[in-house]
């Protein structure tokens, strides 16, 4: 018995959300089968569209760290072979490890008979993150695994919000081809704020929450501003600076690293912005000597 499961690409952080706000992008994605074996432990039987780079061994990998999790806190073991096929390249900051962790524990779950519902998938998920880039943050798993717009509100109680999302809201998603690791963007932040950055910082996050529940695109786009992790990270992509300019003369509503980056994100008002801006970024790359990949999908 085998089961099938995709999830999808998630844009983490959202500018002034750090850790706390994510969205999926729902055409793009990682997709795992997981098959049910006789002898007991789980195994890696194939990864494709991974240029070969990902461990199989069991303990290293998003998918089956996932699932042990969801087993150990079922009190029980099970034989399980899991077959990934990566949509996402990795390095990329659009969720990848992500997508494989959600994807291998949707496709578990309805292999046990759905013992949990999606929101008790999100903790086991977190522990593939906490061993991918040793940070258990929540903002691409609970997207990649609950769709839309999410917030985590407390990681105590892991209380997390679906948030509205206005209608003809597009997000363009700029790749260079660059990897950066999330261990290593996460190193590169500084540890302590002052008082006036948590206090910008607050009111931009709260700005973009209310911007979204009143589809108030003129605060969206003031809202999405980070004073937090943008300023050591945008250090890391060339033509961070010079992209944003662009895509703001022609009328975007903002820019910002999509999670941990290289990935750039763009929300704009209507499909016709969100192609531009992705033009524009490519050309932005381009003068730089570097390749990019562009996604443009309504959020
Ligand atoms: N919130 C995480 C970070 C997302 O910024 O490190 C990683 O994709």
């Amino acid at each position: 018995k085998k089961v099938t499961a995709f999830a999808p690409a998630t844009v983490a952080n959202v500018s002034c959300g750090f850790d706390i706000l994510g969205f999926a992008i729902d055409d793009l994605g990682d997709k795992v089968t997981v098959e049910l074996k006789e002898a007991v432990g789980l195994t890696v039987a194939r990864i494709e569209g991974d240029g070969g780079k990902l461990p199989l061994e069991a303990d290293k990998n998003t998918c089956t760290v996932a699932i042990q999790a969801m087993l150990d806190a079922l009190g029980t073991q099970k034989g399980m072979e899991i077959s990934l096929e990566k949509g996402l390249p990795l390095g990329s900051g659009m969720g990848s490890s992500a997508a494989s962790a959600a994807a291998a524990l949707v496709a578990a779950n309805e292999l046990l008979g759905k013992p949990f519902e999606k929101n008790d998938l999100v903790p086991f998920a977190m522990e593939a993150e906490r061993m991918a880039c040793g940070a258990a943050h929540a903002d691409n798993v609970a997207p990649s695994i609950l769709g839309g717009f999410v917030l985590i509100r407390d990681y105590d109680h892991l209380d997390m919000v679906k948030l509205p999302v206005p209608k003809g809201l597009y997000c363009t998603l700029v790749h260079p081809h660059l990897e950066l690791k999330t261990a290593d963007s996460r190193s590169v932040l500084r540890q302590q704020i002052s008082l006036k950055e948590a206090t910008v910082q607050s009111g931009n996050i709260a700005g973009l929450i209310a911007g979204l529940y009143q589809s108030d695109y003129g605060l969206i786009s003031r809202s999405l501003k980070d004073v937090i992790a943008e300023p050591s990270r945008a250090l890391l992509i060339p033509g961070f600076y010079e992209l944003r300019e662009a895509v703001m003369d022609l009328g975007a509503l903002g820019s910002g690293i999509s999670g941990s980056g290289p990935t750039i994100f763009i929300l704009s008002q209507g499909r016709n912005t969100a192609i531009q801006a992705g033009e524009a970024s490519k050309a932005v790359f381009e003068k730089i000597g570097l390749g990019v990949d562009i996604y443009v999908s309504e959020v």
